[in-house]
């Protein structure tokens, strides 16, 4: 498959860099990041080629090369979403009802209109236009029943140049008749998405069961099969989100010990695996997650919004078993596109149960640590020298209010970085560089 995306051969970016180096051990950890108030990014081909003190990497550069400068802007590595629903664009902000009935009511509805070739590449134009004005240079997507859904983002996303991971929903059960398919049919239109797309550019296949609702176990076998057929796609699935949603996953499936169980059952736990939500695991579950090295995704604007409950992190990440943990917006549950929002609400829901979400602890979340949850950390992730340019630059004083409150920070980083995650949002998004090339500018406001 044809990649459309040209990198310019040689840029430089100037600014105050951040990147994490590691997992933060907690309030001011200093030694989990790097921060250079006047740093430079060497860029070649895509990729960070030089990285430092501008007066340090300015004489490196070859001769004529266009340096954009960002005095006060935040430049970080591009943010990841590790979850998220390309057909549910118009689903978000659908008011009043709880999973089970929100699918019935809204998303199933809305999903239908993805048979449509035509409008999903459009849509898909949106989407990536609105991943990228909040910052997001990677995402682990949902598309429809539809393959043409999962052709429309792939075929996007090599236009831009971006590396994204996608799948096609597998539900042959429990849902309107035009947006079922068949365990055959499923499998065989994953087969096509994963032989035309993964590892083509820069796409990636994640095999994608709705959930276990909506498949029934001759198609959670095929899903099954086809991580065995292709070891290095991903696996995508919703887990433990709702109490009623689990009671019904206990009635469809009366031979399996829990929700996760019905999912390890056909072989689709593991470390290339992202299960969304994971709110009401039991123990028993807790332990296989975490011996299976799959990942919980942290999706805290769904949570709220669908009414589903409060993702417990403390317990997740218990060293004694830990679960591998990533942070995502899950639009259309999700209210916000936004990172830095998603980041804010996670403190909320933290906050709910005396637990603490510092900003470093964020910040690292939605770059470095989901770049590791999804084993991408050699890719993206880090302003790490061979790493691809995939970068995000903030603008703390974004607002007035966000200004005014700056005004009180006495230059604290990490007071500045809580400020982005609790007022911030696309306003605080300065620009979005996709391997090293600018690809949204926000529209300054005259005044
Ligand atoms: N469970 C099954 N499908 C979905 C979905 O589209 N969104 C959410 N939040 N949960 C789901
Ligand atoms: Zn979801």
């Amino acid at each position: 498959m044809a990649n459309f995306f040209t990198a310019p051969s040689v840029t430089a970016i100037r600014g105050r860099l951040l990147t994490f180096t590691k997992t933060p051990a907690g309030l001011g950890d200093r030694d989990s990041y790097r921060y250079l108030d006047d740093g430079l990014l060497l860029i070649r081909d895509g990729r960070i080629a030089a990285v430092g003190p501008a007066d340090e990497v300015m004489p490196r550069l070859p001769p004529d090369t266009t340096v954009e400068h960002y005095p006060d802007g935040l430049i970080l590595p591009g943010f990841i979403d590790t979850h998220i629903h390309f057909p549910q664009t118009q689903v978000i902000a659908s008011y009043g009802a709880q999973l089970l009935d929100w699918l019935e009511k809204y998303t199933f509805v809305a999903e239908q209109k993805y048979a449509d070739a035509g409008l999903a590449e459009i849509n898909a134009r949106f989407f990536f236009d609105e991943l990228l004005r909040n910052g997001t240079t990677t995402a682990m997507i949902y598309g429809s029943v539809h393959p043409q859904s999962v052709e429309a983002i792939f075929a996007e996303s090599a236009r831009r140049g971006t590396a994204m991971i996608a799948g096609k929903a597998m539900m042959d059960r429990n849902a309107p008749v035009a947006l079922r398919d068949t365990a055959n049919s499923s499998y065989r239109d994953s087969k096509a998405l994963i032989e035309r797309w993964h590892g083509k550019s820069r796409q990636r296949y994640a095999v994608t069961p709705r959930f276990a609702i909506t498949s029934s176990e001759a198609q959670l076998q095929a899903a099954g099969s086809l991580l065995n057929d292709y070891p290095d796609v991903y696996l995508q699935t919703h887990l433990s989100e709702n109490l009623a949603e689990i009671a019904e996953v206990r009635r469809l499936f009366p031979g399996s010990r829990s929700y996760t169980d019905v999912y390890d059952r056909f072989g689709l736990l593991g470390p290339r695996s992202l299960f969304g939500h994971c709110l009401h695991l039991n123990e028993g579950e807790i332990q296989r997650l975490s011996e299976s090295g799959s990942v919980a995704a942290f999706c805290p604007t769904s949570n709220l919004f669908i009414g589903s409950g409060l993702f417990d992190w403390a317990k997740l990440a218990d060293p004694r078993r830990p679960v591998r943990l990533s942070l995502a917006t899950d639009v259309g549950g999700g209210t916000s596109y936004s990172l830095l929002r998603t980041m804010g609400e996670a403190y909320k829901v933290l906050q709910l149960q005396c637990q603490s979400l510092p900003a470093l602890t964020a910040f690292h979340q939605a770059t470095r640590g989901n770049a590791e949850a999804l084993g991408m950390e050699g890719e993206i992730g880090s302003l790490e020298v061979g790493r691809t340019a995939d970068l995000t630059i903030l603008d703390v004083k974004a607002t007035p209010a966000m200004r005014h409150r700056h005004e009180a920070c006495n230059g604290d980083l990490e007071e500045e970085l809580f400020i982005l995650m609790t007022m911030g949002d696309d306003r605080a998004v300065r620009a979005t560089y996709i391997q090293g090339k600018c690809q949204h500018q926000r529209v300054e406001q005259t005044s």
